[in-house]
């Protein structure tokens, strides 16, 4: 189904089920340890060996000489994967370093070696008795350095490194009110729950991966290309993720090195990259520096706005895309972003938990704050001041497909209490508390992505939803089976859905928050085909069948979808493709954060009171797993404001603080309060389901509200994340 024009009214404007909160379908497996993680399929691989995976100890520089013997003879030990008798190995597009190290070492914890054991406990003391002579060669791990000193040319990452409009010096030199400020974060690590892991088996030249991965299609493809096999070889299976983040949008060493693991061995091999390995093993979010020039007039309006951005990565890495919702989120005549990357030796930098936004709206909405207050305006009244409908580096010709932040605003203002808000900042005390409140806008981008899916009707009328589209936690078997519900009139408990297996069509896969739009069109799409099908099956013209209670009704004659689908029962696959609507309309969800702080008055503890906020994301398929998605989103805002960083050792160029002790994450206790308001929004340009993505909107502008908060509550501006307290002591 080809989708260019936007949606007319279809089946599911209905409502009867899509639209409607449900509970997960998956809750009750998920609950009760019956829905396992790629490590625990020992129901497919019960003889499966273990690996566990050595780390290089330096940043870079060559290995001179690995010596294998001593861990060969310990116990139980089975095999040693190395570069040296992995055979040739190709690279993904995706990964920058090599899944597999050596003789050259690209990071520090780039995997060099697996070692497989029969016990998981003789892997991993084997694998301490692996020696490796290095030869270290001196690195660059300091952004900060690098951006004083280095050469950072422009760099991009799926769209343009710089943007100019009009005259931006010009246009700042004139305004009235100016706000410049530089901005930076850290590096963050993704700390999902599962961490990357992968169970391999070979059957003769056929592969399968039981493994953690957000996007299938993309991963056999990256493996077929490192392995150098064909891709009809290699069979990936993930139906049940604990967490993504973008952590596991990607092939990682684990997938890799269980495949020549069990390759070697002759055997299935499982392995899982240890909680302390991963930050500095896998991927992370880049740190950034940010300068941001807003030139306004006394009444708040933009005239002149400037993004610039600073990160790094390795050698052929990307950027992080922090000054994306600066190209359309407020007006201004004149305009700059700019990227700029330099070359660091640390770990790869790649997406995490909404990349480019979730850093880049800590900077942009602190200097709004910054500005509200340099021209007396209530932060609010400043945004709804420079809200603009149309994509405003391009001009009236583009405008948005749907926008509500005004709506966002104004809502979630009155259900906060906004206007309790002392404007002054330091003044209210509650005890040894002072109390402050602050705001800021939630955008992110709008992307959609094809998506196939197949559905089948068995004799009994019970529908069968089958799609490699993977639920990394987000909810996505509820929606499908709420989507095949809908278009097919049957109950959402007359649906099968089986999701993440290569075997099924191709889908959108979960990232950059367009999986659950995307891949229910997907299945919007099958469900349609499947509709003209049974239709023609019963002989009721389609224009004329009404599809209702498990039955295709014409008039008063009717027939259940069992019978037509008969003893063999009837399959159908479609896929939705997405035309050139996202170009000719600017897509992008809208939302609005408030957040209540108290500062301890002696120790500078800082501790979030409430959080509320209020969200236009299109249709919302299913408020009570939306709500979930941007309940948890605004938790890691808050841990990007408050303590999430990894910290670097610009010595050897590591991650210092690489497990869980030490890698701060909000918890329960940390978050008190939190309120969740959906805008009404049907976004007919966006897709049939006339949704958006939700899953990420919620993280983006969290951390800044808090930001916000923060100096509302103490008067001290701080735009050094996280706002830990030494730095407001
Ligand atoms: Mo998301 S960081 O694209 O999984």
């Amino acid at each position: 189904m080809k989708f260019d024009t936007p949606a007319g009214p279809n089946p599911i404007d209905r409502g009867r089920v899509v639209g409607i909160p449900h509970d997960r379908i998956d809750g009750a497996a998920k609950v009760t340890g019956t829905a396992p993680y790629a490590y625990e399929r020992h129901d497919v691989a019960p003889n499966a060996a273990y690996g566990w995976i050595v780390g290089s100890a330096i940043a870079k520089g060559q290995i001179r000489s690995m010596d294998l013997r001593t861990a060969e003879a310990a116990p139980g030990v089975l095999g040693i994967v190395t570069h040296a008798n992995a055979g040739a190995l190709g690279k993904g597009q995706f990964n920058t370093a090599h899944l597999l190290g050596g003789p050259a070492i690209q990071h520090y914890e780039q995997a060099l070696a697996l070692v497989i054991a029969d016990t998981l406990e003789n892997a991993r003391d084997a694998a301490k008795l692996v020696r490796i002579d290095y030869a270290p060669e001196q690195g660059r791990f300091d952004l900060k350095a690098e951006r004083l000193h280095g050469t950072m040319p422009p760099a991009s990452f799926g769209s343009p490194a710089d943007t100019r409009v009009g005259d931006f010096d010009g246009a700042f030199a004139r305004a009235a009110v100016k706000i410049d400020q530089s901005y930076s974060t850290p590096d963050h690590s993704h700390a999902m729950m599962e961490p990357h892991a992968t169970t391999a088996a070979w059957n003769g030249d056929k592969l399968t991966l039981w493994t953690a991965n957000q996007m299938i299609a993309w991963s056999v493809g990256e493996m077929a290309k490192t392995l150098g096999i064909p891709k009809e070889n290699i069979r990936l299976v993930a139906p049940y993720i604990g967490g993504g983040f973008g952590a596991k949008l990607f092939l990682r060493a684990d997938a890799l090195l269980a495949a020549l693991g069990a390759k070697q061995i002759g055997r299935p091999v499982k392995v899982a990259i240890a909680r302390p390995q991963i930050p500095n093993n896998t991927t992370h979010r880049p740190a950034t520096i940010q300068r941001i020039r807003l030139g306004a007039g006394k009444d708040g309006v933009i005239d002149a706005i400037a993004h610039e951005v600073w990160s790094g990565d390795l050698p052929g890495g990307g950027p992080e895309t922090a000054a994306q919702q600066t190209r359309l989120l407020y007006r201004g005549a004149n305009r700059i972003t700019a990227h700029r990357l330099a070359v660091l030796d640390l770990p790869e930098g790649n997406a995490m938990r909404a990349p480019g936004e979730a850093v880049g709206m800590l900077a942009l909405e602190v200097a709004m704050d910054e500005l509200a207050e340099a021209c007396g305006l209530d932060p609010v009244e400043l945004r709804i001041r420079n809200d603009v409908q149309f994509d405003p580096e391009a001009g009236p010709q583009r405008p948005f497909s749907s926008r509500k932040l005004v709506e966002c605003l104004r809502a979630g203002a009155q259900q906060f209490g906004w206007t309790k808000r002392n404007p002054k900042p330091g003044q209210v005390r509650d005890g040894r508390w002072l109390v402050g409140m602050g705001m800021a806008a939630a955008f992110r981008n709008n992307i959609t992505t094809d998506s196939g899916a197949r559905i089948g009707i068995d004799g009994q009328g019970r529908v069968t939803v089958e799609t490699d589209m993977t639920d990394i936690g987000t909810g996505t078997y509820t929606i499908m089976a709420q989507t095949a519900a809908e278009v097919l009139g049957v109950e959402v408990d007359a649906v099968t859905v089986r999701l993440g297996d290569s075997r099924f069509p191709a889908s959108a896969g979960s990232g950059g928050q367009w999986g659950a739009n995307s891949s229910t069109a997907g299945v919007y799409a099958a469900a349609m085909a499947m509709r003209a099908k049974l239709a023609d099956k019963a002989g009721y013209p389609i224009d004329d069948a009404r599809f209702e209670d498990g039955l295709v009704k014409m008039g008063n004659q009717s027939q259940p979808l069992g019978a037509l689908a008969g003893r063999d029962g009837l399959w159908v696959e479609d896929r939705i493709e997405f035309g050139d609507l996202a170009k000719r309309y600017a897509q992008a969800t809208f939302g609005a954060h408030f957040c209540e702080v108290g500062v301890d008055i002696d120790t500078a503890e800082v501790r979030i009171r409430r959080m509320g906020g209020a969200f236009a994301a299109g249709r919302i398929l299913n408020p009570k797993s939306a709500r979930n998605q941007v309940i948890g989103a605004m938790t890691m805002g808050a841990g990007a404001a408050l303590m999430e960083a990894l910290d670097v050792d610009t010595r050897f160029g590591f991650f210092v603080n690489h497990d869980m002790a030490e890698y701060l994450v909000p918890v329960h206790a940390d978050i008190p309060e939190q309120d969740v308001l959906f805008i009404e929004e049907l976004d007919d340009k966006s897709s049939p389901m006339k949704a958006k993505g939700v899953g990420e909107l919620g993280i983006c502008g969290a951390g800044a509200a808090v930001a916000n908060a923060v100096y509302n509550a103490t008067g001290i501006r701080l735009r050094d994340y996280p706002l830990t307290i030494d730095k407001l002591l």
